[in-house]
């Protein structure tokens, strides 16, 4: 049988995990053409939650990306073995008709998992955003919020290989422990434990900020702009602050003008024509251990809900994932 989680109603605030329920189907049959994928760890992102509030169809799995190994093929251009990764979906099997969106897991370049981590949309997110947007020079000041997280903890790398001096927020005393001594920021601090997060801008950015890589948006932009350089760059990235409810507005924007600041906000699906060239170097920052890269797995198909409203509310250190299934690359 294939064990599916389903969306099966709206929420009407926080996501919680009683939005979900389980199922159990007959394992799908494929078709001329088709392939079967066994899925093996499946992301928890974001920006599900727009999808959740208002586009998913309810009943359904909740499509995400995924890799796996194809466990049959009616399909002559995709071998039954074969690692994948592609948007599949929070189940055990995914039927993926005519095999279309599977893209091939090349095992030498990582760990399969971090086809949806640091060498797939997380880690894509972080390069787009610091390097061509952020554009950190040596010397600069580079933020970022939820420092952490997957794309977050990679974004301050980059931007400390570009010899920029690098400082993060995160919500925890060990998440801020983490972002210091593994990935090697120059700071960090507990955006829940100060009275505001201007307060952790000036202590730990007394000369202003030059880059802000957006993960959050709300209060914690607003307190970025009070505290801009002059010719500023922002990467809006994200705003997860703002996903359920409504933000509070920006009363500093103003500094945008007077500092002669940019702001630019992307989505990756306009960037994934760069992966060829990302790859590569990605994989060999890796390799040479100049680059540090976290992910936190769940275990099971059970987990996955939790999994989901648990990174939501900041459980999560690095990429958070949930195994479905064996890796075959590990065992
Ligand atoms: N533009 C794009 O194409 C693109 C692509 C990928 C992701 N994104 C965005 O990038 C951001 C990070 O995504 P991710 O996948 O790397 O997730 P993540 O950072 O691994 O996980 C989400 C984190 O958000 C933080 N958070 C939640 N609510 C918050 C709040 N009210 N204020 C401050 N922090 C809060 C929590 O960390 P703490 O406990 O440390 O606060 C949580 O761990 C998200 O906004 C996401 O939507 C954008």
């Amino acid at each position: 049988m294939n064990t599916r989680v389903l969306l099966a109603r709206r929420p009407q605030g926080p996501i919680t995990t009683d939005l979900f329920v389980f199922d159990q189907a007959p394992v799908p049959e494929p078709g001329p053409g088709d392939v079967l994928v066994r899925n093996i760890y499946l992301s928890c992102d974001p920006y599900l939650v727009g999808r959740i509030q208002s586009v998913f169809p309810l009943g359904e799995p909740v499509a995400v990306r995924a890799v796996g190994v194809i466990a049959r093929s009616e399909n002559p251009a995709w071998l039954e073995g074969t690692i994948v990764w592609g948007f599949l979906a929070w189940e055990e099997y995914t039927l993926v008709p005519g095999g279309r969106g599977l893209t091939a897991v090349d095992p030498t370049l990582g760990p399969i998992s971090s086809a949806i981590s640091v060498l797939g949309m997380p880690g894509l997110t972080a390069y787009v955003g610091t390097l061509e947007l952020g554009q950190p020079k040596p010397g600069e000041t580079f933020y970022v919020s939820s420092a952490a997280g997957a794309v977050g903890s990679l974004a301050g790398q980059l931007a400390r290989l570009a010899g920029a001096r690098v400082v993060g927020s995160a919500g925890s005393p060990a998440k801020c422990a983490h972002v210091i001594d593994k990935l090697g920021f120059d700071a960090c601090f507990d955006h829940r434990a100060v009275s505001s997060v201007g307060e952790g801008l000036d202590q730990h950015c007394p000369e202003g900020v030059d880059v802000y890589f957006d993960n959050v948006g709300g209060e914690t932009l607003d307190a970025v702009l009070a505290r801009l350089n002059p010719h500023a760059r922002i990467a809006v990235c994200g705003q997860i602050s703002t996903y359920v409810g409504q933000g509070a507005g920006l009363p500093n924007i103003m500094a945008m003008l007077r500092q002669r600041a940019t702001m630019t906000g992307f989505s990756i699906y306009d960037h994934t024509h760069k992966l060829p060239e990302f790859l590569p170097w990605m994989s060999r920052l890796l390799r040479e251990g100049n680059v540090v890269y976290v992910e936190d797995v769940r275990e099971g198909i059970d987990s996955v809900p939790d999994a989901f409203v648990g990174m939501l509310a900041g459980d999560n250190i690095g990429k958070r994932l949930v195994r479905v299934s064996d890796d075959p690359t590990t065992s």
